[in-house]
């Protein structure tokens, strides 16, 4: 096998450089991208909630609602259609990633946010002056197409622009303001639920061109990224742009890097076809499992629904918005913790640590709901049970606000060649988005069927998950991106996969056979 080349994957570069002002700039105005994901996910479940919002669009279940207060708790909310308000907007992101791709492998990724921003705006506005149904869904629609496309470009353009020291931590960025835009969501909710004329939905709904209106007026400044710059040709901006967001002069090195990682690129015109290669199959693995496995962790059971989670187990409305409300403070705060450790203990410790730590809260909430509800559904519970609930789910938001949730976005966004990485990403995002609706169309129905089980049923999707992290995903942190080839040539499983010949980077000795692949 001659030509294989030698793979020492411990030894991963540092560029010179360091964490400048203005790249730190570009990237906390990029990630405002994640505001609009996070107002819309914490803005419907509230607004399903209020009674004037169900009046108008969705009378039967508010009468359903109203007339079924003595039985089963545990199927109070099964609409379909309530359900299909929450999730159509994200089935319009997931077609509207693979779009996105293209805008942002052709333009550049700071058009693709801008395209997500307008829409997400034209969406709010729809929304917010809604007068039947079809308007609030073609609103929806309209808000998910801006969220497929941030979604989409937002991720990678923060790990374009990193330094690879601290690619986590401004990468987290984008996760930081999907969990700001949710509590922002769950606060507007809570006020705009005591308005008593019963349109304090129309406010929650339209306050959504706020954070739309950040990201499209935001992207409108912001540079592109040195790796898109190259793959469009634009080798002398690229340039400037690198001794820029580097703060230093001595950008050869990885300029190279980025050239030869652009020249493999543009042997590639299909990227579509080609993620299928087998030298792809653990990139590809993972833009599938991590935003499957991350849906499949049940957060948005109580992203979505915690304020009808929370009169389920009988609490009163206000009461209901309050504590989505603490979860929306826990998912914040508790994501500021993976900001500041993501480059120092790396990803697996967290998605190993939050896994475990999620696993134990599921099953202790699935119990106590158990113990009061049984498969009845019919309970009251004291304020302190209650309020023993919530603690729970609390612990169990902070759990998943430092592993899966940045991480989700974050791994993914960082393992892809320059060649599919537009490609991967939106796989990545429909993915996401995909089981996001699943989830969302069918919580209600599954909480009517499967009962407490349903927490269960999520506990035991998060003993798989961390167990294939344990196996499966090797570390990340602080490796080039443009190097991350040499991760998997080095992993005990996925090295399989890749034949020396694939390696082309910058620091690869080209050897006369032997791969010297250290393992992980
Ligand atoms: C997930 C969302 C989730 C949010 C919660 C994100 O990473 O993709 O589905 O609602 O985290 O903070």
């Amino acid at each position: 096998m001659a030509g294989g080349a030698i793979v020492n994957a411990g030894a991963t570069k540092d560029y010179p450089g360091k964490l400048t002002v203005f790249v730190f700039f570009t990237c906390v105005v990029a990630a405002t991208g994640g505001l609009i994901f996070g107002y819309d996910i914490g803005i419907s479940g509230g607004v399903t909630s209020m009674d004037s919002f169900l009046k108008k669009f969705f009378p039967t279940v508010y009468r359903q609602e109203k007339e079924d207060k003595s039985t089963n708790q545990y199927c109070k909310f099964d609409s379909q259609v309530l359900q299909m308000f929450t999730s159509s907007l994200y089935l319009a992101a997931l077609v509207a990633s693979f779009f996105a791709s293209v805008v942002t492998r052709a333009f550049g990724r700071k058009w693709s946010m801008f395209g997500g921003g307008v829409t997400f705006l034209i969406g709010a506005a729809l929304n917010g002056f809604a007068k039947n149904v079809l308007m609030l869904i073609l609103g929806r629609i309209l808000l998910g197409i801006g969220v497929g496309f941030a979604n989409q470009s937002v991720p990678v353009y923060l790990s374009e622009m990193a330094p690879a020291r601290l690619r986590g931590m401004l990468n987290i960025g984008f996760q930081l303001m999907i969990t700001i835009g949710i509590l922002a969501a769950n606060l507007i909710n809570y006020g705009t639920s005591k308005i008593k004329g019963g349109w304090g939905w129309r406010v929650s709904l339209a306050l959504a061109a706020v954070p739309a209106g950040i990201i499209t007026l935001g992207s409108l400044f912001l540079p592109d990224t040195p790796n898109s710059l190259i793959e469009r040709g634009y080798d002398d901006k690229a340039k400037k742009m690198l001794r820029r967001i580097r703060g230093t002069d001595d950008i050869h090195e990885e300029y190279n890097d980025l050239v030869a990682a652009s020249e493999e690129a543009k042997l590639v015109e299909h990227p579509w076809r080609n993620i299928l290669q087998r030298k792809y199959r653990p990139q590809l693995t993972m833009a599938i499992l991590i935003p499957f496995f991350q849906q499949l962790t049940g957060i948005n059971v109580i992203m979505f629904y915690a304020p009808v989670l929370f009169k389920t187990i009988g609490f009163g409305g206000e009461a209901s918005l309050m504590s989505s409300v603490i979860t929306g403070l826990v998912n914040v705060f508790a994501t500021l913790v993976s900001v500041f450790t993501v480059d120092k203990l790396g990803r697996r410790k967290l998605f190993l640590q939050g896994g475990a730590q999620m696993l134990v809260c599921q099953i202790i909430v699935g119990t106590l709901i158990a113990i009061k509800f049984g498969t009845s559904g019919e309970a009251n519970l004291s304020k302190s049970y209650a309020a023993f609930v919530v603690l729970f789910i609390c612990v169990y938001v902070a759990g998943f606000a430092w592993s899966w949730g940045p991480l989700g976005w974050l791994v993914p966004s960082e393992i892809f060649p320059l060649e599919i990485r537009s490609a991967g990403q939106s796989i990545n995002v429909s993915v996401n988005m995909l089981f996001t609706f699943i989830i969302a169309q069918a919580f209600l129905t599954m909480l009517c069927h499967m009962k407490f089980g349903l927490f269960y049923f999520f506990a035991g999707w998060v003993v798989i998950m961390t167990t294939f992290v344990a196996l499966f995903l090797p570390e990340t942190k602080n490796v080039p991106i443009e190097e991350m080839v040499l991760v998997w040539k080095s992993h005990w499983f996925w090295g399989n996969f890749i034949a020396d010949e694939d390696i082309h980077v910058g620091n690869v000795e080209m050897g006369n056979g032997k791969s010297k692949a250290g393992s992980v």
